[in-house]
């Protein structure tokens, strides 16, 4: 009789109780109690219980085999399935009910120790985790974010599919693309002095997809940008990356609508279509920020009048109410204090709010019991709360603002766990103004389009031209933006001279666009989806590296194959390059 073939351990059931099964995987786990040989065996799909029981064993030999088995050794066993004594059920494992009483054993692999337990839980350094990053995606609770990771792109692929959209890869060796981070750059060695650039995202080929008549556009994309990492950034991060012929914002919407609606449930995340839409200008006033987290209130609130009483040089005045925030210590209104003054706000004032007409704050210069009445009735501040206000540089005064409601409500435990709320955020501003080199900057990039009826103040009154430009958020995480693009020569002209890019430096650095844009473009527009960050929010992860299969470290290394690293004199001289200070020796 030929072998069985393999099962995979995590499906066994009551069901399978008389069959003869073969299973391949790690040991995860051995007791040894004499006669009685336990292994927990491991594999993708999950445990299963597999016993040397030398009632059953003909061979002593095997029996012996077993005892030598140890954690992580790769081993095929055959038995047959049996129910386990009602005593000995395992109701924590889906595999609890049977076990396999083992009639072979071949150990296909020995296996050192490993530097930490492959178990979920684990309180292992995640440098440590790091560097041995194939035994820490071995514990199941990693395992199965991939197997989620693979069964959410799949899904992904489904919907995009179905609603005729072509994959087609755009080149990662490429010319700069203007997503405003800094670029990988690739040296040429046949083309000396100069080189290649990493996509950002691969924005300007999917463009001119849409000029080839390819009309809809998707690719799951590697990015790659030089900035600074944090717990929802990487170095190189992937897109779902999206580009559609003759769409206006609600073609957009909707697609990406259908595709959230397809992909979150699944995961037992409730996602219901239309998602609530919210003006970017509502957002920085009533969230101080561009990606609210709408789950909890603690919005941020105007005082009327009061700039006048600060200085005529104020350009924001707003505060926040933190309803029974009269217990807040003085040490942490004092850490408060600092990390206004950090942020660059130039005014910071907190009030305590007690019976009628009593009241304490940091400043009795700008108080008096009339202004504390109109800044109560300003922000509802009752008996006990606190009020905070915040004056200076608009940016500053948003920024503080914006993310001392998140601490607040994090430390206050405001936020309820087990909800999500998906938002798109509308009407960025085309531009933004950069005081430090005296310029405007794209917000989103170049090839954003302006609404229509805001074109006429591009040159009076950029500030005011908004974009047709929009962010999907969910839980005040940025999973995904895009915009209505560009398509006529006559306006992308307008927007680069606002940009100071002189037809020169266009012609330059976009000109392939430019031209391809003489040849017949369509109107277009498209999104890209952040897929780590739809994948950490989907299985519950804190970090974005829990969720990429070999990630880099917060300062960008490998720990694993460490890298970066030096390389050979010889390989650089190949590539025409020397070094201004000698490499740093390995060791
Ligand atoms: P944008 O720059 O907004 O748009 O990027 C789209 C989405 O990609 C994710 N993302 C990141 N994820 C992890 N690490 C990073 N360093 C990182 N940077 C961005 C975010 C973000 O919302 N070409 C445009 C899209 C378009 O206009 O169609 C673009 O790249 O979730």
């Amino acid at each position: 009789m030929s072998a069985p073939s393999r099962t995979p351990a995590g499906t066994l059931r009551p069901e399978h109780v008389g069959k003869t099964v073969r299973l391949m995987g790690w040991v995860n786990r051995r007791r040894d109690h004499g006669e009685l040989v336990f292994i927990d065996l491991r594999d993708r799909s999950g445990l299963a219980q597999a016993v040397f029981d030398a009632r059953f064993i003909p061979d002593a030999a095997l029996l012996a085999l077993a005892k030598e088995l140890r954690s992580e050794f790769v081993v095929d066993v055959t038995g047959s399935v049996v129910a386990r004594d009602a005593d000995a059920v395992n109701k924590d494992l889906p595999t609890g009910a049977i076990e396999v009483r083992a009639t072979a054993l071949v150990i296909l692999n020995r296996a050192d120790t490993p530097p930490f337990p492959i178990e979920d839980g684990i309180k292992a350094a995640e440098d440590l985790r790091l560097k041995y990053r194939y035994l820490d995606l071995r514990r199941p609770e990693m395992t199965q974010r991939f197997v989620a990771r693979s069964a959410v792109t799949m899904a992904i692929r489904e919907v995009l599919h179905e609603e005729g959209f072509l994959d087609v890869e755009t080149p990662i060796l490429t010319k700069s693309t203007p997503e405003g981070a800094r670029d990988f750059l690739v040296p040429s060695r046949i083309h000396e002095g100069e080189f290649y650039a990493l996509p950002q995202s691969p924005q300007l080929f999917k463009q001119l997809l849409m000029v080839a008549g390819l009309e809809r556009y998707y690719q799951i994309a590697r990015c790659f940008r030089d900035e600074d990492l944090r717990a929802d950034r990487q170095l190189e991060f992937t897109q779902v990356d999206v580009e559609i012929s003759f769409p206006t914002e609600e073609t957009v919407y909707a697609l990406i609508e259908k595709v959230f609606t397809r992909v979150f449930p699944k995961w037992g995340i409730a996602c219901e279509a239309p998602f609530r839409r919210m003006t970017y200008d509502e957002a920085m006033e009533r969230f101080g920020i561009d990606r609210p987290d709408t789950r909890f209130g603690l919005e941020l609130g105007n005082f009327p009048g009061f700039e006048e009483k600060i200085s005529s040089k104020v350009e924001r005045v707003k505060g926040l109410c933190v309803p029974g925030g009269a217990s807040f210590s003085r040490k942490r209104l004092d850490d408060i204090e600092k990390g206004a003054r950090a942020a660059g706000v130039e005014w910071f004032f907190w009030v305590k709010t007690a019976g009628p007409g009593s009241w304490n704050s940091n400043s009795k210069k700008f108080f008096d019991d009339a202004a504390i009445e109109r800044m109560r009735a300003s922000f509802g501040a009752g008996e006990s709360d606190l009020v905070f206000l915040a004056a200076g540089k608009s940016k500053s005064v948003f920024d503080f603002l914006g993310s001392l409601r998140l601490q607040i409500a994090r430390e206050e435990k405001l936020i309820p766990e087990g909800r999500y709320d998906f938002l798109w955020v509308t009407d960025f501003p085309l531009l933004e103004w950069h005081p430090e080199d005296a310029r405007w900057y794209a917000t989103h990039h170049p090839f954003t389009s302006p609404r229509e009826e805001d074109l006429p103040f591009l040159e009076s009154d950029p500030g005011r031209v908004k974009a047709r430009a929009y962010d999907v958020v969910l839980n005040g995480m940025e999973l995904g933006g895009g915009s209505i693009r560009i398509h006529r020569s006559d306006v992308q002209s307008r927007i680069f001279a606002r940009l100071g890019i002189g037809p020169e430096e266009a012609r330059a650095k976009f000109g392939f666009l430019l031209e391809a844009f003489r040849f017949g473009a369509p109107p277009h527009g498209g999104i890209a989806l952040g897929l780590d960050r739809m994948l950490m929010i989907l299985t519950g992860s804190t970090s974005i590296r829990d969720v990429i299969a070999f990630p880099k470290t917060a300062s960008g290394t490998d720990l694993m194959t460490d890298c970066p690293n030096p390389v050979a004199p010889e390989q650089l001289a190949e590539l025409h390059i020397a070094l201004a200070k000698p490499p740093k020796t390995e060791g």
